[in-house]
């Protein structure tokens, strides 16, 4: 398992780091399996998982929940799972509190958290003092949809962009390990990463980030994603309803089930 120093020295390597989202056991074990460096459980799960239109209403509970499984089947995997909206920002002992129940109920190894204001960074630092690796999320932040006025691309502006680069700088000081930035123009992924000691990780950051993140719906076709920087690897709708409907049919037509799919008694001669 890549672990935080690993995963920094990849930066200094200019080795790609490669994070995926993932919310369930089964689907955690075959990106394991295919050697993804660190997964993240993040409060997408609200929209690919529960099917809301934003994030806002994940609980600490439910990413637990998902935490736990993702964790059974990528035991051997870096897990960062995700801090929901309103679980950082009351005060930094509620901070703590909530990214330790990740760690000691979930076995996370690391918490994610979005924003760069001073009152996240003051998180950061709280985190951090108890031993809990962060992970800063700056640009588009879907917890922040409703002062955005939707998901926008952020640092296309000069003064946007500005503030995006202190932001990095400050989450950096304040100890983050590593930055997930989202959304915004190439140029200024570019800048943040070679501006920053700490890998940044980009998910429509543009292609000089040390790193990129996907959601595993949006690269499966399983989702009703259309950003940009997303892609459809493969469209396992397509196959995962042609089963669904073959099952269809064969119960309807009564050829499943078949005599190898029913139980016999022990002394049955039609086994
Ligand atoms: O919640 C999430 O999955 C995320 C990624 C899209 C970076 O924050």
């Amino acid at each position: 398992m890549l672990k935080v120093p690993e995963l920094k020295a990849k930066k200094v390597k200019k080795e790609p780091i490669t994070m995926l989202t993932a919310y369930d056991y089964f689907t955690a074990k075959l990106v394991q399996q295919c050697r993804i460096d660190t997964i993240l459980i993040g409060d997408s799960l609200g929209n690919v998982f529960k099917g809301e239109l934003n994030t806002l209403n994940v609980s600490v509970d439910e990413v637990i929940y998902h935490t736990k499984a993702v964790k059974k089947g990528a035991d051997d995997t870096f897990l960062i799972a995700d801090l929901p909206y309103m679980s950082y920002h009351l005060s930094k002992e509620q901070a703590k509190y909530n990214s330790s129940r990740f760690v000691i109920e979930a076995g996370a190894h690391a918490v994610k958290l979005e924003g760069g204001s001073d009152s996240r960074v003051k998180a950061i630092e709280a985190i951090v003092d108890c031993e809990i690796p962060v992970v800063a999320h700056l640009g588009l932040t879907p917890q922040s949809i409703n002062r955005l006025g939707g998901f926008r691309v952020q640092g296309k502006h000069q003064e946007q962009a500005e503030l995006l680069l202190e932001q990095a700088k400050s989450i950096e000081s304040a100890g983050a390990f590593m930055l997930i930035l989202e959304a915004v123009p190439e140029k200024l992924g570019q800048k943040i990463t070679s501006m920053l000691d700490i890998p940044v990780v980009g998910i429509g950051a543009g292609r000089y980030t040390d790193g990129q993140v996907l959601v595993i719906n949006d690269i499966l076709g399983l989702s009703e994603s259309k950003a940009k920087f997303s892609k459809v690897f493969e469209d396992v709708s397509i196959p995962t309803l042609k089963a669904i409907t073959d099952y269809r049919d064969q119960v309807s037509n009564g050829n499943f089930p078949q005599s190898k799919n029913v139980y016999y008694p022990v002394d049955d001669t039609e086994k």
